[in-house]
Formats: C-alpha cells, sequence, structure tokens
C-alpha cells in the first residue's frame, strides 16, 4: 500500500483515503486500480516484449481512456526498471537527481514499487506507490524518482507528447505548484 513520508517531521500517512486527499490539494493525484486482473507471469515479466505491453494496457484500457479524456493524455507505453536493465546504477542517479516536466509525470504500478519524492511547501514527501497504485505528479512540480529495496518497478506510463518527458533539472526554470 502507499505510504507518505514527510521529511522535515518525519509524519507518515498509510490510510490511502488520507493519501489521495492530502496530495489532491497539490494536484498530485493518486488512485489504485488493483492488479488482480493481470496473471503472475504476466505483471512479472521483465523482458518486456509487444504482447507483454499490449495485454496489460488492454487490461486497463477503460481506466486509461477515462484517464486520457479527462486529462489530455494521448498515448501509453510500458516501461521497466530491474536488475535486467543495463546500468541500472548509473539511471537511478540520474532519476535521483531533482527536475520537474512541462507535461505531467504519469505511472501506474503494475509490480514492483518505488519512491516519488515531491517537493510540497518546503518540505519533500517521500511517495511510496506499489503494484495496483497510480501516481500523477503534475507538471512543474518539482520532484525525482527513486527505486527502494525491491529494486524493480514495472509500469504503465501515459503521455501528452515525447517532448513533455524532457526532465528540467535547473531550479530557475522552476514552476511553483501552484502556478
Ligand atoms: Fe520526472
Amino acid at each position: 500500500m502507499a505510504k507518505l513520508v514527510f521529511r522535515n517531521s518525519g509524519k507518515t500517512i498509510t490510510d490511502s483515503n488520507q493519501i489521495k486527499e492530502f496530495l489532491a490539494q497539490y494536484g498530485v493525484v493518486y488512485d489504485r486500480w488493483g492488479v488482480d486482473r493481470l496473471s503472475e507471469d504476466i505483471r512479472k515479466k521483465y523482458d518486456i516484449d509487444e504482447e507483454n505491453s499490449k495485454t496489460i494496457i488492454e487490461a486497463y484500457r477503460k481506466e486509461l481512456e477515462e484517464l486520457k479524456s479527462k486529462m489530455g493524455y494521448i498515448t501509453e507505453d510500458i516501461v521497466v526498471l530491474s536488475d535486467k536493465t543495463p546500468n541500472l546504477d548509473g539511471l537511478m542517479e540520474k532519476f535521483k537527481r531533482e527536475h520537474h516536466h512541462t507535461d505531467d509525470e504519469v505511472r501506474f504500478v503494475v509490480d514492483g514499487s518505488g519512491i516519488f519524492p515531491v517537493k510540497i511547501d518546503g518540505d519533500i514527501v517521500d511517495i511510496h506507490v506499489e503494484a495496483g497504485e497510480l501516481i500523477v505528479v503534475p507538471a512543474g512540480a518539482r520532484h525525482w524518482f527513486e527505486l527502494d529495496e525491491n529494486r524493480k518497478i514495472k509500469c504503465i506510463r501515459v503521455f501528452k507528447t515525447p517532448a513533455g518527458w524532457e526532465a528540467i533539472y535547473n531550479e530557475n526554470e522552476k514552476a511553483t505548484m501552484r502556478d
């Protein structure tokens, strides 16, 4: 289950309704779609191919289309990180750098888990997500991504344009979450 950890105070929130309500104030979407509809072998396949990706995306077609029409997203794909990923440590160093995007960062976790630290009101809030959970980090929100001790995650990502994916690292280009 998801968990919020506030770095300044150490406070944690584990109740999913409270997590959803807290994050919604800052434009961060949290939802649970579950993974019961996927077989274990499909979920846990990390050397993904077109068939695996298609099966997963089709299983969530209804939720994905609702989200896309509501938020203006165009397309989706599957992304994985695991010990099978070449240069995993190097990639994780890159993902740990604070940045924002001009589009929302949308992830539905199919397997594994990870942490999205997001800067909120002068604090850093670690948003821990795991299989079955959706997170939308809104455009402009300063954040980064970390793997946890499982060191693997498999996600559906949903996006508008590939250009919106580029990470903007420079603080001076920062747009605040309430702009
Ligand atoms: Fe990002």
